[in-house]
């Protein structure tokens, strides 16, 4: 058995994990990522970011999102795509056009239809919008709020509605929403908003990107996801990690406490009947974008640099 396969015995959907190209060559790597057991989802996990795919005005680069794609259906992995509407990863062309509200809500109409027609049914879902939201629950400002105010949302959703085959899930995707209230009530009156308007909107991801000793209690992640799928969309864990605050000394305590950390992010999941699945945001430490990104932190994976299965793998797979 392997974590996935234990996630579709406990009746869910898939559990998967954050890959890109670069990671391709890695045999060991593959290996892993590959096992029908252990993986039965993948996320590019930059590939089909705006700055990425559409670098130039009307100039889409699809080769690498492409890769990851055929990857998926060549192991049988559902497919999470990621994502289309972000403040971040942009390129400078929409970060620093002057933009009017016409022109910006046509250039977003025209890179969400390239992008989701390209991909068509391989995509299971989409995080439409991403990180939205600041943490005392007020819009993030980007140019797409900053021109169009939180309208960029509903069409964002419509577009992707309009052009995504009908089966495919939309979500709203962002961090923090299991731990800053104001951002969680935020998103909460969000989905209620687009519901409001009759937009449809299926899904929630929350990233879970988490701290080790700073994850919530399976209560508290129970309440969050329950919450949103009480809004009658599905939840997801869409970018599972729990970093060690400062790697070098992480003690054998930490160890353990990453472990119960891990275990209890899984278990709020299957206890929450629309939670569909857990994305953990890559499986091993070789290639976490943590240490990266946030220095002196790391240790955030499943498995080791040299792939070996850390008493967090083994803890999960024993609950399940
Ligand atoms: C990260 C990637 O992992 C890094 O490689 C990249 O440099 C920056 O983006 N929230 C998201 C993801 O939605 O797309 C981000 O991924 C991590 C935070």
């Amino acid at each position: 058995t392997g974590l996935h396969s234990l996630f579709l015995s406990a009746g869910k959907l898939y559990f998967g994990t954050a890959t890109e190209t670069n990671n391709f060559a890695d045999p060991t790597y593959q290996n892993i990522l590959s096992n029908p057991l252990e993986f039965g989802q993948l996320t590019p996990e930059n590939s089909q970011k705006w700055g990425l795919i559409q670098p130039q005005p009307g100039d889409f680069s699809f080769n690498a999102s492409d890769q990851v794609a055929s990857l998926a259906n060549s192991y049988n992995h559902l497919l999470r795509c990621h994502t289309l509407t972000w403040h971040s990863q942009l390129p400078p062309f929409v970060s620093s056009t002057s933009w009017t509200p016409d022109t910006l809500r046509q250039l977003i109409t025209t890179h969400i239809t390239s992008v989701i027609s390209h991909f068509g049914s391989a995509c299971y879902a989409w995080d439409v919008v991403n990180e939205a939201l600041n943490e005392n629950g007020t819009f993030r400002n980007s140019v797409f709020f900053n021109v169009l105010g939180e309208e960029y949302i509903a069409h964002s959703f419509e577009v992707a509605r309009e052009v995504a085959p009908p089966e495919t899930k939309l979500y709203y995707n962002d961090f923090n929403l299991e731990t800053a209230p104001e951002k969680q009530t935020a998103a909460v009156e969000l989905v209620k908003s687009l519901q409001s308007k009759g937009v449809k909107i299926d899904g929630v991801g929350l990233q879970a990107h988490f701290t080790v000793g700073q994850t919530p209690s399976v209560e508290s992640l129970i309440a969050t996801l329950q919450r949103f799928a009480d809004l009658g969309v599905d939840v997801a864990w869409t970018e599972l990690d729990v970093a060690q605050e400062d790697v070098e000394t992480a003690s054998e305590l930490a160890v353990e406490q990453q472990a119960s950390d891990y275990v209890v992010a899984v278990r709020a999941c299957l206890e929450v009947e629309r939670c569909v699945g857990v994305t953990v945001w890559q499986f091993t430490d070789r290639y976490s974008w943590v240490p990266g990104t946030f220095p002196g932190k790391g240790g955030a994976c499943l498995w080791t640099e040299d792939y070996q299965r850390k008493p967090a793998y083994w803890a999960v797979k024993r609950f399940l």
